[in-house]
């Protein structure tokens, strides 16, 4: 079989393991037509400020045609591009020059819901009960069943289950109310996604990442999260992406405990990455306490992975900052400490960007990116936070964190032309945080700025390999509030390094005794400084 050009394998397929990942949302990025909301041939044009921060791919938030109810997590068909951020044409541009940039592109692959608008949902609705396009969802004549399920959406959310007037039944949904639950027990439902990820790479997407996957399969006296069910779709999805379109890559949202979200590794046949959720918590716990222990703790209980496997690593996204990974004393804590301001809350988390939790400290801000770029795993950016940009938790939603990225201090900071009135989402303007006081513009120019100290990490990173693939070994001195670490790789073949990472997680200076009898005859050299 011949494939397609943009289906010929990945050279390295392992190439996740050495990314470095940067979270962008098209709609917040960069207006290229001036009506206000971010859009393709916007980002293409900021192709080499990407390019230029020393990151190697790029996951764009959801950008198909949907009602924007849950900012494009409610997709209401799987095969297009919304029009306000251009057509396909515009996005296989965009892969085409990002590819021969040497960047590679992950996009989202949404199967536990769809919006009520998608076409399935309005024909199940009408259609006889019992019928295959009624059974494209998850139906009851009842809202009881499946009670041991929980609410994600806890704010908002009362029940899983809605009653449909057309339908004239209740149907399944883990999230908002408007975005009903696919039915995966239904082998119709499996045939469509195949084909809508097909679909995707055969534009040349060289990464998927699995939305909310811990719910596809529902059982009667289980929490419905997990089930081995839900795996099976998983290895389905993963032998169809090895054959079609081998070095593809599946990255699994699972907020789970460790132990529940490496299962979505499978023995190296499920997702080839997921992220490591309760870790994130984990590292604003340990620099809140001045303790290590959060962090040495949640890795020691973090088991080995598949040697074809990766951990995602990442500080913030565009979601809240979750904390369903933590008891709920220290939910509690954390909640005090970096959320003290309730309306910065919202359902189990925090509704804020790195800087502002960080409270605008530029040295705690390089402590967590110091974290962020040296654990086992590959690191996710989320834009704006290499320029320490805030947010607005008076916007709805997790509006706040999704705002507008600061190019420069013109109009709407830089990112569009069009009337203030008109933008997809104000951008900050207070004195702090606000496109006059924190943009790229300023900070390219320069020399000693966050956007400049994360591009000069970033090239260390890219020269260490033991930072992507190498072990890691935690050193226990006595002081607690210093967190030291090894990370090594290929000592087997006689090329191999070791990296000693030492933070300070405290306020204060500390003094440390490390041991490295091991390294009796070693000398250390300074990866930043030479
Ligand atoms: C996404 C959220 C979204 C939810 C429902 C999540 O896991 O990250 O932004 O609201 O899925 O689609």
């Amino acid at each position: 079989m011949t494939l397609p050009a943009t289906l010929t394998p990945i050279e390295d397929p392992l190439w996740y393991k050495d990314a470095v990942i940067y979270q962008i949302h098209i709609k917040s990025f960069f207006d290229g037509n001036n009506d206000g909301v971010g859009d393709f041939a916007g980002l293409l044009q900021k192709l080499d400020y990407i390019v230029d921060l020393g990151v190697t791919a790029i996951w764009m938030l959801p950008f198909y045609p949907s009602p924007r109810r849950d900012d494009g997590y409610d997709i209401s068909d799987y095969r297009g591009v919304h029009p306000d951020y251009g057509t396909l044409a515009d996005l296989r541009e965009f892969v085409v020059a990002a590819h021969a940039r040497g960047l590679r592109i992950i996009t989202e692959l949404v199967i536990n819901h769809t919006s009520d608008q998608h076409s399935w949902f309005q024909r199940a609705r009408r259609a006889p009960a019992g019928s295959p396009e009624r059974d494209f969802y998850v139906w009851s004549d009842t809202d009881t069943k499946y009670a041991g399920t929980r609410i994600i959406f806890c704010d908002t959310e009362k029940s899983n289950w809605t009653w449909d007037d057309e339908a004239k039944a209740y149907y399944w949904h883990r999230f908002y109310a408007h975005q009903p639950d696919l039915n995966f027990d239904n082998p119709a439902v499996m045939e469509e996604v195949l084909s809508a990820m097909r679909f995707w790479l055969d534009l040349g997407i060289d990464g998927l990442r699995l939305d909310a996957v811990p719910y596809l399969i529902e059982r009667d006296g289980t929490s419905n999260e997990n089930l081995p069910e839900t795996h099976d779709i998983i290895r389905r999805i993963r032998a169809e992406i090895d054959a079609y379109a081998p070095g593809r890559m599946l990255l699994a949202e699972a907020n789970m405990w460790p132990e529940d979200a490496q299962v979505y590794f499978g023995q190296g046949d499920e997702c080839h990455m997921s992220f490591h959720f309760p870790l994130m918590p984990r590292m604003y716990m340990a620099i809140a306490r001045e303790d290590r222990f959060p962090i040495t703790d949640i890795m020691r209980q973090t088991p080995a992975i598949p040697e074809n496997c990766q951990w995602a690593v990442f500080l913030r996204n565009h979601d809240e900052l979750t904390l369903e990974m933590v008891t709920s004393s220290e939910r509690d804590y954390l909640w005090e400490t970096y959320a003290a301001d309730k309306r910065a809350r919202i359902n189990l988390g925090i509704r804020r960007r790195l800087s502002p939790l960080m409270q605008h400290d530029r040295r705690r801000i390089e402590l967590m990116n110091g974290l962020l770029l040296s654990m086992p795993g590959t690191p996710v950016i989320y834009y704006g936070d290499e320029i320490g940009m805030g947010d607005n938790i008076y916007l709805g939603d997790r509006d706040g964190v999704r705002t507008p990225m600061q190019w420069s201090i013109d109009r709407n900071g830089g990112f569009s032309r069009a009337d203030p009135a008109g933008l997809v989402m104000p951008p900050i303007m207070d004195p702090l945080y606000g496109y006059q006081a924190v943009n790229v513009e300023a900070q390219a120019a320069g020399q000693h700025s966050l956007l400049n100290w994360v591009r000069r990490m970033l090239e260390v990173r890219r020269r260490h390999r033991a930072f992507g693939r190498g072990t890691q070994r935690f050193l226990y001195p006595g002081n607690r509030k210093v967190l030291a670490y090894l990370r090594e790789y290929g000592a087997d073949n006689g090329h191999g390094e070791t990296l000693l990472c030492v933070y300070n997680l405290s306020r204060s200076a500390q003094a440390v005794e490390l041991d490295l009898h091991d390294f009796n005859r070693a000398v250390p050299v300074d990866v930043i400084g030479g």
